[in-house]
């Protein structure tokens, strides 16, 4: 059983309490989408005012859907379209406040408002991108970009 109980004090310690659990539930286990499933499970179970938590992952030149919680999205996204192709196109994490001024995002479910996109790199290629989505707009900040840019290093081993 897994037994996780956050007890962080400020936002930062949450994402690094997470981020130890994430290498905790991983360790050993060379299976991605196992532990890309479980990544999902415990943002989804611990970062509150979420609508869909999961993985697109870089697979012959577009991202694909991978793991998720959440209404059932699009599969593939071609690079450069939407927040998770603007994220795996410049490896960089997207920090969106409102999604409809975002130019090009992908609507996948209409209860979006913001969302946080954050590339997985594996010796400096993108081969995933974690996205986390929001009904509440500027739902993240740049303690979450930070906090989920430490989710994507530990994670990126075992993916
Ligand atoms: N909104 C994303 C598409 C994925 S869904 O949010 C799950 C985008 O614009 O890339």
């Amino acid at each position: 059983m897994f037994d996780f109980r956050p007890d962080a004090a400020s936002k930062p310690e949450l994402y690094r309490q997470l981020a130890e659990a994430a290498r905790a539930l991983t360790h050993g286990e060379p299976d991605p989408v196992a532990n890309m499933a479980n990544m999902a499970a415990l943002v989804w179970q611990y970062l509150p005012d979420l609508n869909w938590a999961g993985f697109y992952r870089m697979v012959g030149g577009e991202l694909v859907l991978g793991p998720f919680i959440g209404k059932p999205a699009c599969i593939r996204i071609p690079l450069g379209k939407g927040v998770c192709g603007a994220a795996a196109t410049s490896g960089e994490v997207q920090l969106v406040p409102d999604v409809h001024a975002f130019p090009g995002h992908i609507a996948c479910d209409a209860a979006s408002q913001s969302e946080l996109v954050v590339p997985v790199l594996r010796d400096g290629a993108v081969i995933a991108v974690i996205d986390l989505d929001s009904p509440s707009p500027a739902r993240f900040d740049e303690e979450d970009a930070a906090g989920s840019a430490e989710l994507a290093r530990a994670i990126a081993p075992v993916i």
